[in-house]
């Protein structure tokens, strides 16, 4: 697109177009771009929901472009969105996604090629006819989809979440799932080396949950620093950061990128998002229910728990910061409050987990982030 264009374009929007390393507000008040702070050290990203283009305002979609440098696609390239039958695989949203990011001049996040979890994997994967299909056909498969999905989007997107939730911090290991009953623990370096030998040059991440907990962190250390052992090229470990507003762990989060930088592994922070209504009481069966009727900030968030919030961004930031050489990315997990899958899970309330509010303003947390970006 040409500038003229570029900057009309930019213009209509509530936010303009990145310009020189800010946007304009259409108060005419200007808001930094986190990208152009970043500068690349590390890599800001956001998850953007399967047509996004349909979903998100003008507004929303000019703080797509001008805040991130990479894209995740939050669902539409996970193996049982995408190919819900077997022989039949939409690639029209990841196409369409793939293309808007190199338009735009962003990145693009594969998410996921393997997903260690039942419901996030097609049921015929593991059926041969009537009958259960065997490691090898299992096997089969996921060589299949790899070449299909790696081989598509090959020089077009460099960073790979090559598998997702493995590891387990009880025996055995790993989550036990259809598809380590079928291949068991050689699950991951058989393909971290199929998506090596695929796209060569391709970033590979291994990406799960809770990294920054020390109990957990360790078993998944140890599972890395096995498969690196096994000539098993990783990359980058992904921790999805899933936090809530009381969790204090900017120490945690400095602890892990040192000692990930320690084997040669670039942290990456991939699924971002500070929820303002506990999830704590929700994991205990006992106060599930009490959980559940908690809605509390339906009518809007009160400033001290915005600011409460942007205090843990900062901190966040800050230790992303301090190392940041050893950072890969941090994604938000949704560009605005009314996109966030908090909002659902694990219960429908009304949530307030990310920088933009559901007019597409900036809250308190993005200009905490952006105070961090610009002093780094
Ligand atoms: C996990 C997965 C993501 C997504 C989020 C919730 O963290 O890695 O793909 O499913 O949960 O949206």
């Amino acid at each position: 697109m040409d500038r003229r264009r570029f900057l009309n374009r930019a213009a209509v929007g509530a936010l303009g177009g990145c310009f020189a390393g800010r946007s304009l507000a259409a108060d005419g008040s200007s808001v930094p771009s986190l990208r152009e702070l970043a500068a690349g050290r590390p890599l800001i990203g956001v998850a953007v929901p399967t047509r996004f283009e349909s979903k998100f305002s003008a507004e929303e979609m000019t703080i797509l472009k001008s805040q991130f440098d990479s894209v995740t696609p939050e669902n539409c390239m996970k193996w049982d969105q995408m190919c819900p039958r077997e022989g039949e695989c939409r690639w029209e949203d990841g196409d369409r996604l793939v293309d808007f990011a190199i338009e735009n001049r962003q990145k693009v996040v594969g998410h996921t090629l393997v997903f260690n979890r039942d419901s996030e994997v097609p049921e015929w994967l593991f059926l041969d006819g009537g009958k259960e299909a065997d490691a090898k056909l299992v096997w089969e498969r996921i060589e299949e989809r790899a070449a299909g999905l790696m081989g598509r989007y090959k020089g077009r997107i460099d960073s790979w979440d090559v598998l997702n939730e493995f590891v387990e911090e009880k025996e055995p290991g790993y989550r036990v799932t259809k598809l380590t009953k079928a291949l068991g623990r050689e699950l991951p370096a058989r393909l971290f080396k199929l998506a090596a030998g695929i796209d060569p040059k391709a970033k590979l991440t291994y990406n799960d949950y809770g990294i920054e907990n020390p109990d957990r962190r360790k078993v998944i250390f140890e599972f890395i620093r096995s498969l690196k052992d096994e000539g098993c090229k990783v990359d980058v470990v992904g921790s999805q950061s899933h936090l809530e507003v009381a969790d204090d762990v900017a120490g945690q989060i400095a602890a892990t990128i040192e000692e990930f930088a320690g084997i040669g592994v670039k942290c990456a922070f991939t699924e971002l998002d500070v929820d303002v209504v506990s999830r704590k009481l929700y994991w205990n069966q006992q106060t599930r229910e009490e959980a559940m009727k908690q809605d509390p900030y339906k009518d809007g968030c009160p400033d001290e728990v915005l600011e409460e919030q942007a205090g843990r961004y900062r901190a966040v930031f800050q230790a992303v910061m301090a190392d940041r050489d050893h950072v890969d990315r941090v994604t938000f997990w949704g560009l605005t409050d009314g996109h966030s899958w908090l909002n659902n899970w694990p219960w429908e309330r009304v949530n307030h987990g990310l920088l933009f509010d559901r007019a597409a303003k900036p809250k308190p947390a993005f200009r905490a982030v952006a105070e961090v970006l610009r002093k780094a």
